[in-house]
């Protein structure tokens, strides 16, 4: 994707992260599943001490490569970050899932681990793909001949399900898998954690974006692409109850 990562990236995803993150100066910064640490340079920019994490050592590297001198980079798994090296609890003012969180299995050690790394008060922002509209496989744009008019078709949605990928890549090609969930499960899984959702995005690519570029395949605007998620550390746990009432109920399937 380059050291900037890609247009949908730069243009869309990384401008609602920082929107939600509300970064100050002085404040840290954790980038759960940070790949290539494109966000690295947005972060310092904002006065941040930044921190990616990430499962690939070899995505670490380039990112140690690329970014090295805006933050730190440490291999870990998102599932178990206090056994990762360097990092401790309650260290950060904000974390974030920039594109990631549907690329990891399980969401409720994910999530619990992300708030195990938040201070009170912090904030956690995922940003995904928007999982109502956007179901890889499941989910395309049709035309209606008799309306005349450009519709979303979704032929599965509250099924989670997990989407086997192969990425071309410089040298060769690679699988990935990514996980698709109802809205429901990133909802109730950020309460399970003990995290209140104070703030949602829902970013739409404009249909004609300047010149008629790839953007043009996108619908009237009028459905998301992205979907992005703002919580909050507040309190203890047994302040919040997490895990009780609807949370609980919602996500025994
Ligand atoms: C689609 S990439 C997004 C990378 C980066 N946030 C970005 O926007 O460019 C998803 C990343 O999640 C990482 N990942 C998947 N499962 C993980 C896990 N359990 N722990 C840490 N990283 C993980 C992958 O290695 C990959 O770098």
């Amino acid at each position: 994707m380059g050291e900037r990562g890609g247009e949908h990236h730069r243009r869309f995803a990384v401008p609602a992260v920082l929107e939600l993150l509300e970064l100050r100066p002085g404040e840290s910064l954790l980038d759960i599943g940070a790949g290539q640490g494109v966000l690295a340079p947005h972060a310092a920019a904002a006065g941040a001490n930044y921190t990616g994490v990430d499962a690939s050592e070899r995505l670490i590297r380039l990112a140690r490569r690329r970014h090295g001198r805006c933050g730190r980079f440490l291999i870990g798994d998102a599932r178990r970050l206090r056994s990762t090296p360097g990092l401790e609890a309650a260290a950060f003012e904000a974390a974030v899932f920039l594109l990631s969180i549907q690329d990891m299995d399980d969401l409720e050690a994910v999530l619990a681990s992300a708030g195990w790394a938040l201070r009170l008060g912090g904030r956690l922002v995922l940003l995904m793909r928007h999982p109502c509209f956007r179901i890889p496989r499941q989910s395309g744009w049709g035309w209606d001949r008799s309306r005349k008019l450009e519709y979303r078709r979704i032929d599965r949605y509250l099924s989670p399900l997990h989407v086997p990928n192969r990425v071309e890549l410089r040298g060769g090609s690679a699988r990935t898998l990514s996980f698709h969930r109802p809205l429901s499960d990133y909802v109730n899984g950020v309460a399970t954690a003990g995290l209140v959702l104070d703030g949602m995005r829902e970013i739409a690519v404009p249909r004609w974006d300047g010149e008629r570029s790839r953007f043009a395949r996108e619908g009237s605007g009028e459905i998301p692409l992205f979907l992005g998620l703002r919580a909050l550390k507040l309190g203890t746990r047994g302040e919040h109850r997490p895990g009780s009432g609807l949370a609980r109920h919602v996500t025994s399937r």
